[in-house]
């Protein structure tokens, strides 16, 4: 498995390359972690000038050395991906330059169809291919799409893009729990009520009506990003660091998740989404999904793992909220209330970091109230770098841990399999709430309010 002599971008002048890839590129290249050739493929009318004015504008219009050796380093071959010239010109652009690293930045129409051309001109020795998301749309056409790219290349050689598994908040999870002595005697069924976790985007499905429609919330987000955190958040401690052993815990406590039932799911679409362009009318494609899962094992057992996501809802942010059983007895409730859980809060998106919601006596008083006690990871431990920079130094060394190994994939679209394309109409939700009324008893006790920054 070789450090690559050469990165071929297909879809270099889309909008992935634009938004995402060519910054994440130039940063790259300015930390000198990055000095190779990049050879974008695209069915385009620019030539190879035309392509560095948009990477430039793509990256904000630096004008400095980082970019004058990103720019020197780009390639351009122009073609139809269906068209074997399109392959030939590639091979005689990357002859002699050692292991190649194919990067998939198209439609996943064209995953097979650029797989089988590269293998057309030979290129698939010597060289590993990444496809973006989504992998396929359900458990049989991932199966599909899958058997179809391992006849060109074997799952060494194969990467399949989430790019929440390249945010450092994500690995932050990891490392809090199995770095930390605290968590672990209490990360189990034993003391935990339940789970929960929102991914909430206060912006609607804005241009991308025709992709969001065909895919809807839980192919979007929940069978792939929102599954891996569940993974991480859930497996056993992996009995050693390398990519191999924590993907194979991922892949056992997945296999332990039970598919979910329609009861523990309400989906919800906000008003005006069915005026979108791209949108079919009358569509059924959920913009909100709350849901419930189990995990069948000693651990989690009778745990209900509470997950939601959503369009339009009232913030953007992304956060983990582990509810504490209460304590057996209670002694300083307010009025004969019970004590407020202990909630262990981690914030992933948009600041890092964690938060306990201890209890402690209210002057003046016997009663408990609950205090945040919190770490602010950035402020602590300095800026994280950006997720797709570590996505594509992965691509280019190999290292497969920040990537979706199949049996992972084909675990999740498993158990979310019963539950996608559910034939009633969602709940309708007002722009800007926090989705339909009836989500709010998907999770035991209702869903806590989330933190939304430290200060
Ligand atoms: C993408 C989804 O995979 O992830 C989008 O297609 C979503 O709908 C995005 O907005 C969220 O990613 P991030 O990194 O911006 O939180």
């Amino acid at each position: 498995m070789g450090e690559a002599g050469a990165l071929v971008l297909f879809g270099i002048t889309g909008d992935l390359a634009r938004k995402m890839l060519l910054p994440a590129l130039y940063h790259l290249t300015a930390e000198s972690r990055l000095d190779l050739p990049i050879i974008g493929v695209a069915k385009t009318d620019m030539d190879l000038d035309g392509l560095r004015d948009f990477a430039r504008q793509a990256c904000g219009g630096p004008d400095d050395a980082a970019f004058e050796k990103l720019a020197g380093n780009l390639r351009l071959v122009s073609g139809d991906y269906r068209d074997p010239a399109t392959f030939a010109e590639l091979r005689e652009q990357t002859e002699g330059k050692g292991f190649l690293v194919h990067y998939l930045a198209v439609p996943p129409v064209l995953f097979s169809v650029v797989a089988e051309g590269l293998a057309g001109a030979g290129l698939n020795h010597e060289a590993r291919l990444v496809v973006e998301k989504p992998f396929g749309e359900d458990l049989g056409s991932a199966r599909e799409l899958n058997a179809e790219l391992l006849k060109y290349f074997d799952e060494d050689h194969l990467r399949r893009v989430d790019h929440f598994l390249g945010k450092e908040p994500v690995e932050d999870l990891m490392v809090f729990r199995f770095a930390n002595m605290l968590l672990e005697p209490i990360w189990n069924r034993a003391h935990i009520r339940s789970i929960q976790i929102t991914m909430a985007e206060d912006f609607d499905v804005r241009d991308r009506g025709g992709f969001y429609d065909a895919n809807g919330t839980i192919r979007d987000v929940v069978q792939n990003h929102l599954l891996q955190l569940l993974a991480i958040l859930a497996m056993d401690p992996p009995p050693s660091t390398d990519a191999r052993a924590q993907l194979d815990e991922k892949w056992r406590v997945l296999r332990a998740v039970q598919a979910i039932q329609p009861t523990d799911v309400v989906r919800g679409q906000y008003a005006g989404y069915l005026d979108t362009p791209g949108v079919r009318s009358g569509s059924t494609t959920e913009t909100y999904v709350a849901l419930r899962a189990y995990i069948d094992n000693w651990r989690w057992a009778g745990v209900p793992w509470c997950i939601r996501s959503g369009k339009a809802l009232p913030t953007t942010d992304l956060e983990i909220v582990a509810e504490l059983l209460r304590p057996p007895v209670t002694m300083f409730g307010s009025d004969g209330a019970p004590d407020s859980p202990n909630l262990i809060r981690f914030r992933l998106q948009p600041d890092a970091g964690v938060t306990f919601d201890l209890l402690a006596k209210e002057p003046g008083k016997m009663h408990a109230r609950p205090v945040p006690v919190s770490v602010d990871f950035t402020k602590v431990l300095g800026p994280m770098e950006a997720a797709y920079e570590r996505i594509l130094a992965d691509a280019i060394s190999g290292d497969p841990r920040r990537f979706a190994r199949f049996d992972l994939v084909e675990e999740s679209w498993r158990i979310v399999q019963p539950v996608l394309d559910l034939p009633e109409q969602p709940l309708p939700y007002t722009k800007g709430s926090w989705g339909p009324e009836p989500a709010e008893d998907i999770a035991p006790g209702g869903w806590h309010e989330i933190s939304t920054t430290f200060d």
